[in-house]
């Protein structure tokens, strides 16, 4: 089967990293055809920077990177320094990037790209606000139909919220954007808490990074290290949750996962529950089915699939 050809909209963000990095080591799976910043974890400024730098320590600098919205499409933006660090990508010391930022708005590439490739062959992965892709569904009503599937982190149902009691962080910071996206019709795969914390960087996982030997390898050691501290100490758990990485590893095999699809709707209106995606897995309403949601997988084979992949880079 020919790789699916994938635009990666993220917010670095050590997992972030991580998931790019695992897109950029599978070109078997997957083709990445461009990289959309977008802010969330930090200021736009500094995820379009930590998207070069990632393609940058995988000598990937074909890979174009384009700046998109700096703010959420209704709302203030909230940032999470308070887990990735002021850079986003604390952990290691990082050189500033060489690679270009391109000129084109993200939005617009996004646009451009899906008008271009054949209906239904690109694969939007979101894995930060969904501000970027909302926007181009707004902008460009058109492309909707070609989109061949998106594949998200975001979300949360038995886990509950990470930002708030309610609410994970990606849907959290832009709700409006979220519904969009959510009532676009488009085929969804929604990766939620419910599965990324069944991901956890156990230090046996973060040691098999390491013993790779190579600078992907204790970069991305480095960036787990520091990532953690802030999920062990809140959950007492003993690891991070790696949660953008199952997007990719979902592409390259999803049989690692298990889910099941659904109705999931975003409350864009209480300010209690602002961000929640309500999730009906039982199935106790008649809201039509729109998202496949992920509630479990297989975290050795997993951690097995990203070690081995990271090791060719
Ligand atoms: O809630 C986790 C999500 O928020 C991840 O995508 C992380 O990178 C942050 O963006
Ligand atoms: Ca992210």
């Amino acid at each position: 089967m020919s790789p699916k050809k994938i635009i990666i909209d993220t917010d670095p963000g050590q997992d972030d990293a991580v998931a790019i990095l695992l897109a950029l080591a599978s070109p078997e799976d997957v083709e990445l055809l461009g990289i959309t910043a977008v802010a969330g974890n930090v200021p736009l400024p500094l995820t379009a920077r930590n998207a070069r730098i990632i393609c940058e320590l995988a000598g990937r600098t074909d890979v174009p990177v384009f700046a998109g919205c700096d703010a959420p499409l209704k709302r203030k933006l909230v940032t999470a320094e308070h887990v990735h660090g002021k850079t986003g990508l604390d952990g290691p010391q990082l050189a500033e990037p060489t690679m270009p930022l391109q000129d084109r708005h993200a939005v617009d590439f996004i646009i451009d790209t899906l008008r271009a490739e054949p209906p239904g062959t690109v694969t939007l992965c979101p894995i930060g606000p969904l501000t970027n892709i909302a926007t181009a569904m707004l902008r460009a009503p058109d492309i909707i139909a070609r989109i061949e599937r998106i594949v998200l982190m975001g979300g949360a149902y038995f886990e509950v919220g990470n930002i708030t009691p309610a609410a994970e962080f990606n849907i959290y910071v832009d709700p409006e954007a979220a519904e969009i996206v959510f009532k676009a019709g488009v085929p969804l795969v929604v990766m939620p808490l419910d599965v990324t914390h069944k991901a956890l960087t156990t230090k046996a996982r973060i040691d098999a990074f390491r013993a790779l030997g190579t600078k992907v390898g204790d970069m991305v050691a480095a960036w787990t290290d520091f990532f953690e501290r802030f999920d062990m100490e809140k959950y007492g758990s003993e690891g991070a949750p790696l949660h953008d990485p199952c997007v990719i590893a979902w592409l390259i095999d999803p049989h690692l996962f298990k889910g099941r699809h659904i109705n999931v709707e975003i409350e864009t209106v209480s300010d209690l529950t602002l961000g929640m995606t309500v999730a009906d897995w039982w199935g106790v309403t008649d809201r039509a089915p729109n998202a496949t949601f992920i509630g479990d997988l297989h975290a050795d084979g997993f951690y097995a699939l990203l070690t081995s992949r990271l090791a060719r880079l």
